[in-house]
């Protein structure tokens, strides 16, 4: 393609920003123990949100700065009203950027087909377990039927592959490991386990009860043989083959093995701050200028100077790590 513009997102450490994850709300309709308190947390005011032109006008600058996918996250993104619209819209921008979402999977029994209609491509569910209990335990919500609708249907429109992410909880559900992986292999769907990481409201993460990649890996071990997929390319996910293929199961290592080297991600919230890093511990505010008048131009150079001061990694394991101020359900996944 000729248009494809310049990629404009770069970093000091060589790092291209293609990867552009929308968090369309904060709000959810789970509480899951990883991430939010059971009360849940003060969401944010109406009037501070984007409204969807000024969403997909912030899209459209990033897709001119050479974005080339969009994952819309949340909190939970089904529970944006305008969502079927808003994907309409970012599927009509030039170039047309690739539409993922991450969702918790309830309500999409309904809107799977309207979203794949709309433009959306592929879809992550996170689901964590295939045993109810203990899925009401980790999402203190009884709605794992819910769950497994919402799956369905995303296979039925066509939304492939379909994903699950799942966070191993000590205590919880690390020995539901390998029925997940089972009950995933049986209808078709991509399973990838992500190490629980320090970005919960209650800020109650503890390393050393974190489920590592190399334990999901000897529980998974116990039933399936595994073998690692050679080239990795610059997604985080381990890959293996199960019991030889063509069935794989991945394992993202976070906290134990940082991709950072690799990110293409870049964060923008649903009160138009951007992020250059899921970590980082300050947001550029975009929605101000916007609402002031900026033009897409002004608006382009504060993403690319913000992109530019892109930390190396994460730096959980280092002694100064601090948690960032929002968590990861406001900041999206
Ligand atoms: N660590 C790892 N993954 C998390 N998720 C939410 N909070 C955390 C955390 N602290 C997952 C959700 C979902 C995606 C948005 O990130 O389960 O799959
Ligand atoms: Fe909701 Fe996702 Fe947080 Fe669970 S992890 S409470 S589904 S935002």
């Amino acid at each position: 393609m000729t248009d494809l513009p310049a990629p404009r997102l770069l970093d000091q450490f060589g790092r291209v920003g293609r990867d552009l994850r929308v968090s369309v709300t904060d709000r959810c309709n789970l509480r899951c123990t990883y991430c939010m308190p059971a009360e849940g947390l003060d969401w944010l005011p109406k009037p501070e949100m984007l409204t969807d032109d000024e969403l997909v006008r912030l899209v459209a600058v990033m897709v001119g700065l050479g974005v080339t996918q969009v994952r819309l996250t949340g909190g939970e993104p089904l529970l944006r009203r305008s969502l079927v619209d808003v994907v309409r819209r970012v599927a009509s921008l030039h170039p047309r950027p690739r539409i993922a979402m991450t969702t918790n999977g309830i309500g999409l029994d309904r809107l799977a087909a309207p979203l794949a209609a709309a433009g959306l491509d592929r879809v992550n569910v996170s689901l964590d377990t295939i045993d109810p209990e203990h899925f009401s335990r980790l999402t203190r919500r009884d709605r794992f039927n819910d769950v497994v609708a919402g799956l369905k249907a995303a296979a039925d429109a066509g939304l492939s592959p379909v994903k699950v992410n799942a966070v191993a909880m000590r205590g919880v559900n690390d020995t539901d490991v390998p029925d997940l992986l089972r009950w995933c292999l049986d209808r078709g769907y991509d399973l990838r386990f992500i190490e629980q990481m320090p970005l919960d409201a209650q800020h109650a993460w503890d390393r050393s009860r974190m489920v590592s990649q190399a334990e999901v890996l000897e529980r998974l071990g116990t039933r399936f043989r595994l073998t690692p997929v050679p080239e990795r390319g610059s997604a985080p996910a381990e890959l293996f083959l199960v019991d030889g293929g063509p069935a794989t199961v991945g394992v993202i290592a976070s906290v134990s093995a940082p991709f950072c080297g690799s990110c293409d991600r870049v964060r923008l919230t649903a009160d138009g701050q951007l992020r250059n890093c899921l970590f980082a511990r300050r947001e550029v505010d975009l929605r101000g200028p916007l609402r002031a008048g900026a033009s897409d131009d002004d608006l382009a150079e504060l993403v690319v100077a913000e992109m530019w001061a892109k930390k190396p990694g994460h730096g959980i394991d280092r002694p100064d790590f601090e948690q960032p101020q929002r968590p990861m359900s406001a900041i999206g996944g």
